[in-house]
C-alpha cells in the first residue's frame, strides 16, 4: 500500500497517512524500549508478532460488539486502521497489583484488588506520562465528563472479554494500557494496541512473565515471551 506523511514516527510503531485521508497505516518494528527510551534493543521478529497479537486481539473485541481502529492487516507487520482525533489519557487497566503501582503504593506485586482498578495518565512524553484523576482530564479540557464515562465504560468492557478469555488459556491478564479516539461522528472507540509490550501476560501455573518485563528487568528470553503470547492468542482467536 502507498504511504504518505509519517503521522508519528515511534520506536516500536511507526503511523503513515494513506491516500484515504480516514485511514492510517500502522507499522510495528522490532525496536524496544523502556524507561522513557533510556534502554533501548531490537527483538528480532516482534514486530511481526506484536501485529499480528494485536489485530488478533483487536478483531476479538470486533466480534463481541466492540468498536476499535482496526480495519485489517495488510502485511506481516503492518495493520491499516481508522483514523482518530486521538484523546491524550492513557487508560491502565489493572487486574493485579504490578510495576508502577506495587512501587508508588508500597504494595507487593501480584496482590489481586477487589476490584480491577484504572488509572489515567496525562499522554506527554515530557513529562513522563503522569498520573491524573478523573478532575485533571476533565479541567485540562483532555475530555469530557462524558466521554470519560464511555472511556470507564469501554475499559470496563475490554477487561470483561479479555481477561476471561486469557485465563482459559491460562494465562492472567495482569495489567494493561489503552488508548481511545473520537471518530468523525463523535463516538469514542479503542486505538493504539494491545501487546505484550504494553500489557503484563504472567502464567497461571507458574508465574512466568511473557511481557516487556522481561526486558525492562533483564529477565532474558523476551523475543520467547511474546511468541507464547502469539500462540497464546492465535489458540484464543481460533475459538471465538
Ligand atoms: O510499566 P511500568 O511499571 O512503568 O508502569 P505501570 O503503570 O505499572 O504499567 C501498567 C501497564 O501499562 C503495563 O502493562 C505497562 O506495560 C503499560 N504501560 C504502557 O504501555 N505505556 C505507558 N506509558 C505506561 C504503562
Amino acid at each position: 500500500m502507498e504511504t504518505k506523511e509519517v503521522i508519528y514516527n515511534g520506536e516500536s510503531v511507526k503511523i503513515f497517512g494513506t491516500d484515504n485521508p480516514e485511514e492510517i497505516l500502522v507499522r510495528f518494528t522490532d525496536n524496544i524500549t523502556a524507561y522513557n527510551k533510556i534502554k533501548k534493543a531490537v527483538i528480532a521478529d516482534k514486530g511481526r508478532l506484536n501485529a499480528a497479537i494485536s489485530a488478533m486481539i483487536f478483531g476479538i473485541l470486533e466480534h463481541r460488539g466492540l468498536r476499535t481502529h482496526f480495519i485489517r492487516q495488510i502485511s506481516d507487520t503492518e495493520l491499516l486502521c481508522r483514523r482518530l482525533d486521538v484523546i491524550p489519557v492513557e487508560v491502565i487497566v489493572r487486574n493485579v497489583i504490578a510495576g508502577s503501582m506495587a512501587s508508588r503504593l508500597g504494595l507487593e506485586e501480584g496482590l489481586v484488588p477487589e476490584t480491577p482498578v484504572i488509572d489515567l495518565c496525562y499522554k506527554n512524553d515530557d513529562l513522563c506520562d503522569p498520573l491524573i484523576n478523573d478532575y485533571h482530564a476533565v479541567a485540562l479540557g483532555l475530555l469530557t465528563k462524558e466521554e470519560l464515562g464511555a472511556v470507564y465504560d469501554l475499559s470496563t468492557r475490554i477487561n470483561d472479554i479479555l481477561k476471561p478469555l486469557f485465563g482459559k488459556a491460562g494465562i492472567v491478564l495482569v495489567d494493561f494500557k489503552i488508548e481511545f479516539g473520537r471518530l468523525p461522528s463523535g463516538e469514542i472507540v479503542l486505538a493504539d494496541e494491545i501487546t505484550p509490550d504494553n500489557a503484563r501476560f504472567w502464567d497461571s501455573a507458574t508465574g512466568e512473565r511473557y511481557d516487556k518485563d522481561r526486558f525492562r528487568r533483564d529477565m532474558g528470553k523476551v523475543g520467547d515471551a511474546y511468541r507464547t503470547i502469539y500462540e497464546k492468542v492465535s489458540e484464543i482467536a481460533a475459538d471465538i
